[in-house]
């Protein structure tokens, strides 16, 4: 085995190449790749740097990038959400990986960076959140001359700033070079994907991107149904709190709201919701949730959640009124939701790893969970096998699409096409004993459909 890994404990990897073995009978999209495309490896070749959350489900995907031909080298894309039995496994089957739960923010780009070591330097990128193709684009710019600014005033800044710098003295012009051999990048959330428009929007973006996120089968089932599950699940691992009765405020209302809305009023909560979309708000109106103003609720509620990927959505001033012992959350990707930096100068006490209690100078005390990571991921172990599994199949065709197909596309931001979406949703149904309608010529006809799909137009929006 190659010691070409940073992981916690690599006595870890028999535990969790059980939990492993365990998620692949979770995985059938990502199972069904391996069996369609194992023997052909279509991904030969390829040179894959990943970033995202190493957990039991990632290590599905990169044994299943693996199984189709492609060399990887992984790291996490959030300083809380590895699970490092998953990381152990990972690095003792010989992937390098680059992943501990609680690293630094220098250790994070310090992991980024090490995952771009090839020997000859990759040429694809799995991104979740953007840091990987952030860390190239803002290198090469640097080298170009120009001033970097990725996130004014964050502890993230002075993190990336001083990664890049490190690298610009150890290997001048890797950047450029990284950059200029990269073929294309998949992006999984849409936070990521939001940074990509942009790139795209002025210019930026060097090579073809795929919207993994917008496939249907990814947001409207991973940010929904997997939060669903998995942020309650947080909370109780942290708090043990009861949720039955209490008030819980969701911070908007997209995906990822409806899926930690429903979450929330399933466990037995009375949950209020904020948004700024007139549409949301609407539906979370139409779906029994009462709509309102934050600074309204903001003194009698028990659990706040932020899930808006917007920044300064719960400020200081919103926590100087909150209820002693309220507890503070977000799901959304990066950290800048609830603003944290201010309450750095208050006293805390740490109750347990990510879980810590902050005295506000009234004297009520709030519960912060994951420092305002997204606590899914840091709090508990993020979305279900299953659902992932529509995620990462969306994310392995992205791959495959991108290294075989990469030259036709021009440098814009792509979806996948809808015949590829109802794949992946196909390949999930068995599983959970679903027995689908066959459309007969007539009634194919009749609504305009071929009988064998795609069975909506582009413009349906599910
Ligand atoms: P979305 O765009 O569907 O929803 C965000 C909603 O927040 C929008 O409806 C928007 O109008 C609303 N909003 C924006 N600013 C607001 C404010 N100040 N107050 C109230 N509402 C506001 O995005 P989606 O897909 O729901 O993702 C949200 C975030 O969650 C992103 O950062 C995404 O990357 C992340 N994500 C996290 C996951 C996890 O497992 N923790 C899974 C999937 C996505």
């Amino acid at each position: 085995m190659s010691n070409d890994y940073i992981v916690k404990d690599i006595a870890l990897a028999e535990f969790g190449r059980k939990e492993l073995d365990i998620a692949e009978t979770e995985m059938p999209g990502l199972m069904a790749l391996r069996e369609e495309y194992g023997a052909e490896k279509p991904l030969k070749g390829a040179r894959i740097v990943g970033s995202l959350h190493m957990t039991i489900q990632t290590a599905v995907l990169i044994e299943t990038l693996v199984d189709l031909g492609a060399d990887v080298r992984w790291a996490s894309c959030n300083i809380f959400s590895t699970q490092d039995h998953a990381a152990a496994a990972i690095a003792a089957s010989g992937v390098p990986v680059f992943a501990i739960k609680g690293q630094s923010l220098e250790e994070h780009w310090d992991y980024l960076d090490r995952s771009f070591l090839f020997e000859d330097g990759p040429n694809l990128i799995l991104d979740d959140g953007g840091d990987a193709t952030l860390y190239i684009l803002l290198g090469a710019r640097a080298e170009a001359g120009e001033e970097i600014i990725p996130v004014p005033g964050s502890e993230e800044e002075v993190a990336i700033k001083a990664q890049i710098k490190k690298r610009m003295e150890a290997s001048p012009g890797w950047f450029t070079k990284m950059r200029d051999q990269i073929k294309g990048v998949s992006e999984e959330t849409t936070t990521g994907v939001h940074r990509l428009y942009d790139l795209q929007k002025n210019g930026q973006l060097p090579f073809p991107a795929i919207n993994v996120n917008d496939s249907v089968t990814k947001s409207k089932f991973d940010n929904k149904y997997g939060c669903k599950e998995s942020l309650v699940d947080g909370i109780r691992r942290a708090t043990d709190t009861m949720m039955a009765g209490k008030v819980a405020v969701v911070l908007g209302y997209g995906d990822v709201g409806k899926g930690s809305a429903a979450s929330l009023s399933g466990a037995g909560a009375r949950v209020k919701v904020t948004e700024a979309d007139p549409i949301c708000a609407l539906q979370a109106a139409m779906d029994g949730f009462e709509v309102v103003l934050l600074e309204d609720v903001v003194s009698d509620a028990d659990i706040f959640i932020t899930t808006t990927g917007n920044k300064d959505v719960i400020r200081i001033e919103h926590m100087r009124e909150m209820k002693d012992m309220a507890i503070v959350g977000n799901i959304g990707h990066f950290d800048n939701e609830i603003q944290v930096a201010a309450l750095k100068n208050h006293k805390w006490t740490n109750i347990k790893e990510q879980v810590d209690m902050i005295e506000m100078p009234n004297g009520h005390r709030l519960i912060l969970l994951s420092e305002g990571r997204l606590l899914n991921l840091g709090n508990a172990t993020g979305h279900p096998s299953f659902v992932m599994s529509a995620s990462f199949t969306n994310q392995v065709l992205a791959q495959m699409e991108l290294w075989l197909r990469g030259n036709e596309y021009d440098n814009q931001v792509y979806i996948l096409p809808k015949k590829l979406d109802e794949k992946v949703a196909r390949l999930h149904l068995a599983k959970i004993g679903v027995k689908l309608t066959q459309l007969d010529k007539e009634q194919a006809d009749y609504i305009g459909v071929p009988q064998d799909g795609p069975f909506k137009p582009e413009h349906y929006r599910y």
